[in-house]
Formats: structure tokens, sequence, C-alpha cells
């Protein structure tokens, strides 16, 4: 299922990210950054060890041994995955006591749209951040991906965005919310 807002390109689709061919592929990180289960696991098996290199890297260098916030993102190689880039963020961990986990979550989407941008890509994949481990509700979460990527769309010429679901249930629901949208 795909749509178009101006010249870009909104698909879902059900697989394993892993697989992907889009130029980045988003992970759905802890603030470690070291890996972890999950669509993070899978993408540090898939990438090979130089990925777990580089994201200590970036975690010395670049956060200078902080960890990644909740909502930004980092950009590595992408090593043995078939996408050239990985674009590492970490998404709300479910409380329904923390008021401002919605725009949180709204913010991996947006910033990794603007920092694959920022790098020249016009291709990216994503997955279904916090609705794993992180327990954030299916249905809220699909909503606020679909508004936050269709509202840059609407704005900016950028390309090829993929939603990729590891089951039917989350595609069904990620579809609905693309319905809304319509
Ligand atoms: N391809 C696409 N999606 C996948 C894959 C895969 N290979 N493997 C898992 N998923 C899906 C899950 O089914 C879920 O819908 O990714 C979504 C996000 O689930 P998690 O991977 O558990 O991520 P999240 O809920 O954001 O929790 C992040 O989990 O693995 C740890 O280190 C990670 O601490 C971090 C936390």
């Amino acid at each position: 299922m795909h749509i178009t807002i101006g010249e870009n390109r909104l698909e879902l689709t059900i697989g394993d990210i892993t697989k992907e061919t889009t130029a980045a592929i988003v992970n759905a990180a802890n603030g470690s950054l070291m890996g972890g289960g999950g669509v993070d696991g899978a993408i540090h098996q898939a990438a090979g060890p130089e990925l777990l290199q580089a994201c200590r890297k970036v975690r010395k260098e670049q956060l200078k041994g902080e960890s990644l916030g909740t909502g930004e993102v980092v950009i590595t190689a992408g090593y043995n995955l078939p996408a050239n880039y990985v674009i590492h963020t970490v998404g709300p961990i479910w409380d329904p006591h923390q008021p401002n986990q919605d725009k949180q979550l709204a913010n991996c989407y947006q910033n990794a749209l603007k920092l694959a941008t920022a790098h020249h890509l016009s291709s990216i994949a994503f997955p279904s951040i916090s609705t794993g481990v992180y327990r954030f509700p299916l249905e809220t979460a699909a909503e606020i991906a679909i508004k936050t990527i269709t509202n840059y769309l609407q704005t900016t010429h950028f390309g090829h965005v993929k939603m990729v679901l590891f089951t039917e249930d989350d595609f069904r629901v990620y579809q609905s919310a693309l319905n809304q949208y319509n």
C-alpha cells in the first residue's frame, strides 16, 4: 500500500527491515547504542560487528560518552546491510504518567527525516518505533508516525519513505492510520 504526497511516496510494507535496500534504515535503539533485542538486535546482527564499533565511536566522539536522548538521532554506515546508512534513534519507553511522549516519538521520525535530508538521501525505511519492548500503544504510535511523516513530506521534496511492519497486525493498524490521513 502506498500514497504519493507531491513528488514523495509513502509506502507501508510487511517485512524484515534488515533486507531493505533504501539508502537508510532507522534503528529503534536504546540510549547506550550498544545494541539490544528486537529490531536493534536484528540490525546489528545483519550489519556485522563493525556497526557496534561505529556506535562506540559515535558515543565517544559525537555524544561525548553520553547516552543518545529520546527522540534524538545519529547516523552510521550500514556495513553488511543492503542499506548504506543506519539512522539510530531512541523512542520513548511507554509511561502513561509522562506528558510529552507523543512529541518524543514524533521527534524520532522528524529528526530521522531531517538527518537523511541533510545527508542528501532520498529513501528511508522505518520500523514501528517504541511499539515492541518499549510498549508504546500501537494505534497511537501509528497515528503519530503517519502524521509526522506526512507533515514532513508535505513541505519537503524528499523521495521514498517506507514503514516496514513486522507483522500483519501492525500493518493493518498502520494502514488504518494512513487511510485516516487520505
Ligand atoms: N524488521 C522490522 N521490524 C522489526 C524487526 C525487523 N527485523 N524486528 C522487530 N521489529 C519490530 C517489532 O515487532 C516492533 O513492532 O520493531 C518494532 C519495535 O520493537 P523493538 O525492536 O522492541 O523496539 P522498541 O519498542 O523501540 O524498543 C527499543 O528494545 O531492542 C531493544 O535495544 C532496544 O532498548 C531498545 C528497545
